[in-house]
């Protein structure tokens, strides 16, 4: 068996394969946080991982380790063993990972070593599993001695849904630790980064409505926006009565409203999207915004609220459902309320800026 895979490796070496057409591509324009890079590492050294970690570094987004169910063996022999029988068998082993929610990503960066010349089978599972429709992959790979072989080939046919498959990258393991330079070089020339979110402040985001619609923040420009994060089984929720009668009195002089579910605080949000905006719209009769239910703090939090909770004076976690962010007519973030704050100041702080 070893020896089988040694030959594979020693053929393969004559089959590199280059990836050099990414200088002919016009770059793909994305922003950072629409950033997914995916990766399956299995050796000590992890090569892999390493590379996706570079990755991550030159484009700023988000890095998710592929784990499948049943891990490879950690014996070599084993391993080879167990990859090749899956491989010849066309096999995808399932995952352990959480599902990842791809609405919010463009370019999906996707990291496999070369196994017999292919892409490693929990890789291919991720690929296969992926709801890829218009999303631009762009495969990366670490090898032995074969170079790219079949890696990209076999990565492009398991993407075919994608609107583009960029030019892969392929690294020698034993090298991809010197390679940081070649790394960000090959991501600048396939990758127009734009830092737009950054710049445009407030402006910069897009949120995804309680039905799955694209809501940008840029709509609300030159109004007073209220941002709340609620949820339907806390002490705080009857609060929704007092915002519907803000937007009601207000709505129509500029006041816009940004409702965030989440279910962070005690698990009091726990309905999907659609039954959380039915409750809300039978029990409280609320006629504003509601967007999908989202993490306000912690790893997966929406970009918004980093930014809220980055500006000076409106600094740190959210502590619980129904703090509120005031924003004016400008952008700028003025005031913080938590949960139990004044509504009463809230309304008069609204009306002054409106
Ligand atoms: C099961 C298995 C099969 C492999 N097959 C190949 C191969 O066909 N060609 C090659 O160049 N390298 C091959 N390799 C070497 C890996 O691609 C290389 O060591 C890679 O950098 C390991 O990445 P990792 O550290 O992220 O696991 C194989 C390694 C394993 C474990």
């Amino acid at each position: 068996m070893l020896f089988r895979a040694m030959l594979v490796f020693a053929l393969s070496a004559f089959t590199v394969v280059s990836a050099s057409a990414a200088d002919a591509m016009k770059k793909v324009p994305v922003k950072s946080d629409r950033i997914l890079v995916a990766y399956y590492s299995w050796s000590e050294s992890g090569n892999t991982k390493y590379f996706a970690e570079q990755i991550q570094k030159a484009t700023g987004g988000k890095r998710v380790e592929i784990k499948p169910k049943n891990a490879y063996p950690k014996d070599y022999s084993a391993c080879l063993a167990q990859a090749q029988k899956e491989i010849q068998g066309g096999i995808h082993p399932e995952l352990a990972n959480e599902p990842v929610d791809f609405k919010q990503y463009d370019v999906i960066f996707i990291g496999s070593p070369n196994w017999f010349g292919t892409i490693a089978p929990p890789a291919a599972s991720f690929l296969a599993s992926a709801d890829l429709t218009g999303k631009t992959v762009i495969p990366f790979f670490t090898y032995g001695s074969g170079g790219m072989q079949n890696c990209e080939r076999d990565a492009k046919k398991l993407a075919e849904k994608a609107a583009a498959v960029l030019p892969a990258k392929a690294i020698r393991g034993a090298s991809v630790r010197e390679a940081d330079k070649e790394i960000a070089d090959w991501i600048g020339s396939s990758l127009d980064i734009s830092k737009e979110e950054a710049d445009a402040g407030f402006y910069g985001f897009t949120l995804t409505s309680w039905d799955g619609k694209e809501v940008k923040t840029a709509d609300f420009k030159g109004k007073v926006v209220l941002v709340v994060n609620t949820a339907t089984r806390c002490g705080f929720t009857p609060q929704y009565t007092r915002i519907e009668k803000l937007y009601k009195d207000y709505h129509d002089k500029g006041l816009e409203i940004i409702d965030i579910p989440c279910n962070q605080f005690g698990s009091q949000a726990p309905g999907s999207d659609e039954e959380i905006h039915t409750f809300c719209t039978s029990s409280y009769s609320t006629t504003f915004p509601q967007m999908t239910k989202s993490d306000v703090n912690g790893d997966k939090q929406i970009p918004l609220y980093k930014f809220l909770k980055a500006q000076k004076g409106t600094e740190g976690d959210i502590r619980w459902n129904f703090t509120k962010f005031v924003i004016d007519r400008k952008g700028d973030v003025v005031k913080r309320f938590e949960p139990a704050g004044s509504m009463d100041e809230l309304e008069s702080l609204i009306k002054s800026l409106l």
